[in-house]
């Protein structure tokens, strides 16, 4: 069975570092996929870390992911928000969905409370930094270590 994890990161996600620090912190995008990686190879996960500013790309990237990937998480930045075609592409890979913010998107403002793709996600984690991504992938080993 497939271990290999996508994790994907949308729009803007790679100012990372530069991009209003007081909210999203320091570390730069190559930090979190460092960290993704370091996770990663811990709980014998295969990792695919991936960050586009288009939204077709990434589309075409969950449906690649669906016949070779055991999971995806995403962070979707702000198409979290407004896109019902990246929560139909989710649906579709008919893979388990672990949505990531670095942020509290809920003490955000209101725009942010809403998600299109929490619902169709088996876990959603906000507000833990970029912390976030390694106790997501700490999620889906969990996931795939119970289906033996
Ligand atoms: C974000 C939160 C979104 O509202 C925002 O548009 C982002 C990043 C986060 O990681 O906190 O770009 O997904």
């Amino acid at each position: 069975m497939s271990r290999t994890v996508l994790v994907l990161n949308g729009p803007n996600l790679n100012m990372l570092g530069t991009r209003e620090p007081a909210t999203y912190g320091h570390e730069t995008l190559a930090d979190v996929s460092s960290l993704c990686r370091q996770t990663a190879d811990e709980l014998a996960l295969n990792l695919e870390f991936r960050q586009t500013n288009h939204e077709g790309e990434l589309i075409d990237w969950i449906h690649q992911a669906r016949a070779r990937c055991a999971a995806i998480v995403i962070n979707p930045a702000a198409w979290t928000h407004t896109s019902v075609a990246i929560r139909d592409a989710l649906v579709a890979s008919e893979l388990p969905v672990i949505e990531v913010h670095i942020s509290n998107v809920h003490a955000r403002e209101k725009f942010r409370h809403h998600s299109f793709v929490s619902p169709i996600a088996v876990a959603v984690l906000c507000g833990f930094g970029v912390q976030g991504y390694r106790l997501a992938l700490q999620h889906v080993a969990h996931l795939l270590n119970a289906k033996g």
